[in-house]
């Protein structure tokens, strides 16, 4: 019911040379036709991703987007630049933007209305550093992250949200959260949702991200509130990334 989504996020990591292995790789393999699979380079290899993906099933991410469409905002880069380059998703709210850019909800969400604007699909990222989930507060931090940004959209705009929940203490770090620990915080965020639109609960996508490798994707994919990943470092690699998105289908 709910079509698996695999995005490989790339972050500060590539190179062109990365682009065409991977539009060579996935023109080469079969991947199962039932999944959406995105890859988000850094913003000055999308040209390059998208000629060299055009015979693939990849789609073209974007790491992140300013809120406004154009002016004096040296640096920056708008939902309407990323659309011309045809890309498809965008990431808003992951943690190394909220936490090394000191990104609030408030700057997540203008972001999420951006990207909706343009009709690129936002993946929100939400999730709770270690030190929250010592003190046992996973779920309310997560459930506010997630609160702040759907509550204010029309319930037409939520329908075309992705939501990312990464725990922060599992990025980068090997340390994968158990099938289990995801499974409860991704219920939590669809059971929340249920309290205000059943149908949007059901619809709604909901993507694992923290060390998915192509040893522990398929477990954690299994689960029946994972509708897919949001894979960092293993996504650098074509194989690893080739298995996960087996897993996935
Ligand atoms: O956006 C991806 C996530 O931050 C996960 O990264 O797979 O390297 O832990 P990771």
């Amino acid at each position: 019911m709910r079509t698996p989504l695999i995005a490989g996020n790339w972050k500060m990591n590539g190179s062109t040379a990365l682009i065409q292995a991977f539009g060579d790789a996935f023109t080469a393999s079969k991947l199962p036709n039932d999944i959406d699979v995105v890859v988000i380079p850094p913003f000055p290899y999308l040209e390059a991703a998208r000629s060299a993906f055009q015979n693939t099933p990849l789609q073209l991410g974007a790491q992140t987007l300013n809120p406004q469409h154009s002016g004096a905002h040296t640096g920056e880069i708008s939902g309407r630049m990323l659309k011309e380059f045809d890309v498809a998703y965008v990431l808003v709210g992951h943690s190394e933007r909220r936490q090394l850019y000191k990104e609030g909800d408030e700057q997540v969400f203008d972001r999420l209305v951006a990207a909706l604007d343009v009709g690129i699909t936002p993946i929100l990222c939400v999730g709770e550093t270690l030190e929250e989930r010592d003190a046992g507060s996973t779920m309310d931090v997560v459930l506010r992250q997630v609160g702040y940004a759907m509550a204010r959209l029309e319930p037409a705009q939520r329908l075309k949200v992705v939501i990312a929940y990464e725990p922060v203490w599992a990025i980068g770090t090997g340390r994968t959260a158990t099938p289990e620990q995801a499974q409860e915080v991704m219920a939590g965020i669809r059971t929340y949702q249920a309290g205000f639109d059943k149908m949007l609960a059901e619809q709604l996508k909901l993507l694992y991200g923290g060390s998915m490798n192509a040893n522990n994707a398929a477990e954690l994919l299994a689960q029946p509130d994972i509708d897919g990943g949001l894979v960092g470092g293993a996504s650098l690699k074509t194989d690893d990334f080739y298995a996960i998105c087996q897993s996935a289908g």
